[in-house]
C-alpha cells in the first residue's frame, strides 16, 4: 500500500475530574492517582510528506511556541523516526485553541497525535500499546490520550486504565490567563504537606470498576493541587465560585491549573455561563461537550489562543 501525503489529526484537551498526588518516587516523580476526560476543546495538526528533503519543519499559529527541539511536537516526532530508523522530510502545521501550560494537557496531546499521525502516514502498524509506551518518555500525561476519552491513569501517568463514562455533561473551562508551571505546583504542595492523605475508599472501589456515571463521579471529584495553589492564586478560588453561582452542579481545577471546570447538565446552561463569566470578568471561556464539539469565547479580553500568525 503506498503512503499518505497528509495526515490531519485533531488533539483534544483533557480535564482531571480527580487528581490525587501521592508519594515521591526515587525517580523524582510523584506516584498519581487521576480520572481523566477528554474535552471538546482541540487542536489541529497536520503532517505531510516531504520527500524532497530529509527535515522536519513545524510551524504554528501561536507565535509564543518554540518550533524547535523544545516543542513537545517536534521531540515527538523525532521519537518516532529514530524508533522507526527513518529520515523522511516532514511539514507540520500546528492550529494552537488549547490555552498553554494550563492543565488541560495541550502540549501532551498534541504529542500523542504526533505519534498517531505519523504511525498513520508513515504506514508504520503499531499497536496502541506500543505508541503509549513510546509516549511515556515524552511527558506523564501523554500515554492517557491513547486511551481517551475516560481513564484512570496511575504510577507516574504511565499506568492508563480505560473505563466508560455513561451520561451526558457539558463543562465550561475558565482560565485566567496565566500559565502555571507544572513543576513549581508540585514543589508548592510538596512544601505545604507534611503528610499525604491515602486514598479514600470511594476511590478504591471506583478503581476496581469499568463502568461509572456522572453521578457517581460528581460527588467525588477532588485535585490536590487546589489546596496548595489556594493562597498564592486566590483568583482560582474566585473562577470556583462564580461557576458554582452560575448554574455548574460542581467546580474543580484541572491539572496543576490555571483552568477550573464547572460540569452542567445542558448546553444551553453551560453557553449561558459561559457569556456571563466573560463578560463579568474577561477570563477566557470555553463551552464543550465533554468529549465533543466546542465554543471557545474568541472576544476574551485576557487570553486569545486562537490567534493566527
Ligand atoms: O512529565 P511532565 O513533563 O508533565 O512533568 C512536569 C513536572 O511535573 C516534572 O518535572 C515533575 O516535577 C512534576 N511531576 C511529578 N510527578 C508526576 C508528573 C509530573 O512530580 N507524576
Amino acid at each position: 500500500m503506498p503512503m499518505r501525503r497528509e495526515v490531519r489529526i485533531l488533539a483534544p484537551a483533557k480535564i482531571n475530574l480527580i487528581l490525587r498526588v501521592l508519594d515521591r518516587r526515587p525517580d523524582g516523580y510523584h506516584n498519581l492517582w487521576s480520572l481523566m476526560q477528554t474535552v471538546g476543546l482541540e487542536d489541529e495538526l497536520c503532517f505531510r510528506l516531504c520527500p524532497e528533503r530529509a527535515e522536519i519543519r513545524l510551524e504554528c499559529n501561536d507565535p509564543s511556541l518554540p518550533t524547535d527541539g523544545r516543542n513537545l511536537v517536534m521531540r515527538a516526532a523525532g521519537l518516532v523516526m529514530s524508533r522507526a530508523a527513518l529520515a523522511v522530510g516532514l511539514d507540520i502545521r500546528i492550529v494552537k485553541r488549547i490555552p498553554i501550560s494550563a492543565g488541560l494537557g495541550g502540549g501532551s496531546s498534541d504529542a500523542a497525535a504526533t505519534i498517531a499521525g505519523l504511525n498513520r502516514l508513515l504506514g508504520l502498524k503499531w499497536s496502541i500499546a506500543e505508541m503509549a509506551k513510546l509516549a511515556q518518555t515524552l511527558g506523564s500525561d501523554v500515554p492517557f490520550f491513547f486511551f481517551a476519552p475516560t481513564a484512570q491513569v496511575r504510577g507516574r501517568g504511565e499506568d492508563v486504565v480505560p473505563l466508560r463514562l455513561t451520561g451526558d455533561r457539558w463543562l465550561v473551562l475558565v482560565n485566567p490567563g496565566f500559565p502555571i508551571e507544572t513543576r513549581w505546583a508540585y514543589d508548592c504542595l510538596a512544601a505545604m504537606r507534611n503528610r499525604i492523605p491515602p486514598l479514600s475508599e470511594a476511590i478504591g472501589r471506583l478503581s476496581r470498576k469499568e463502568c461509572i456515571s456522572w453521578d457517581e463521579v460528581i460527588p467525588l471529584l477532588e485535585n490536590d493541587f487546589e489546596s496548595a495553589l489556594a493562597s498564592t492564586h486566590q483568583v482560582l478560588g474566585q473562577m470556583k465560585a462564580e461557576l458554582i453561582a452560575s448554574g455548574a452542579e460542581a467546580a474543580l481545577l484541572s491539572g496543576s491549573g490555571a483552568t477550573v471546570f464547572g460540569i452542567f447538565r445542558s448546553e444551553a446552561a453551560a453557553l449561558s455561563a459561559q457569556n456571563v463569566l466573560r463578560q463579568a470578568y474577561g477570563w477566557w471561556t470555553c463551552a464543550a461537550k465533554a468529549n465533543g464539539q466546542s465554543w471557545v469565547s474568541r472576544e476574551s479580553a485576557s487570553f486569545d489562543p486562537l490567534r493566527v500568525g
